[in-house]
């Protein structure tokens, strides 16, 4: 093995390689997450506002299979790592405590564990849901009055079903606090967590982490108390 091909590896196998990894992925995807709230948002720019917004980015073509490509790895590497880091801490203590009395960081990272899992499983749900139509399809098959894909109405008639909104809304919970968890996670792997950056570090991330629940929870929302309003002709 060449010494780069080592030094490569090495990385890869060594404990502060693999939580590099698990942060790096991680802000790629609260990038992702910020972009798509922001993108979100603009459903209360009305109908043409957000077709049109929708239409753009099924419209950039290659780039957005580029883009789903990168995503889908940092998604894989990030929970490959995470799950890896774990059974290493679990190795190096085989014998479990006697009294189930946690530190404050497994605490944390086991409820990263869990929230992480149910993300996961709301990703699938969610582009089983909006990007496929494949789960609630009666929603999906709307054409606005400039023949693009109604996404605004699918939004709305999706969001008018309680269940459909309430778990959107439990999901989105469950990733701010992935996320306010996984901030201070990514403070203490990159070393900034000295007694006087750590607490503003660490309300900043956790700010950050609810003002992304709160721009999310918004629009299932603004849907079901009828804030945002289906267009002319458009039926529940
Ligand atoms: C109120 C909350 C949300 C709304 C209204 C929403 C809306 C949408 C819509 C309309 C699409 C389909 C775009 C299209 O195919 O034209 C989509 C796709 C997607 N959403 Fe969301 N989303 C929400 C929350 C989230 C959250 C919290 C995440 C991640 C944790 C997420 C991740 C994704 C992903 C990965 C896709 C697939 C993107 C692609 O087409 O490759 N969404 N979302």
């Amino acid at each position: 093995m060449t010494d780069k091909v080592q030094r490569i590896t090495s990385v890869f196998s060594s404990s502060i390689g693999k939580k590099l990894i698990v942060a790096f992925t991680g802000v790629i995807l609260t990038g992702f997450v910020v972009g798509h709230m922001l993108g979100n948002l603009q459903v209360f720019l009305g109908q043409d506002k957000f077709n049109t917004y929708a239409s753009f980015l099924q419209g950039l073509g290659e780039l957005l299979y580029v883009v789903r490509g990168m995503l889908l790895l940092a998604v894989i590497l990030h929970i490959y790592f995470s799950i890896k880091l774990a059974l290493e801490n679990r190795e190096a203590r085989p014998i479990p405590y006697a009294v189930k009395k946690y530190r404050e960081a497994s605490y944390a990272s086991r409820t990263m564990h869990y929230s992480g899992i149910i993300v996961f499983a709301f990703i699938v749900y969610h582009i089983l849901h909006f990007t496929l139509g494949k789960v609630h399809p009666q929603y999906y098959h709307y054409i606005d009055p400039k023949g693009r894909h109604d996404v605004y109405s699918m939004v709305i008639l999706s969001f008018r079903n309680p269940l459909i909104s309430g778990t959107y809304i439990v999901s989105m919970f469950l990733l701010a606090w992935h996320l306010s968890h996984g901030f201070s996670s990514l403070f203490q792997t990159l070393g900034l967590n000295n007694a006087r950056l750590r607490p503003v570090l660490g309300t900043l991330g956790t700010l950050l982490a609810w003002a992304v629940f709160a721009g999310y929870v918004s629009i299932p929302l603004a849907a079901w108390t009828g804030i945002l309003k289906l267009p002319p002709g458009v039926l529940p």
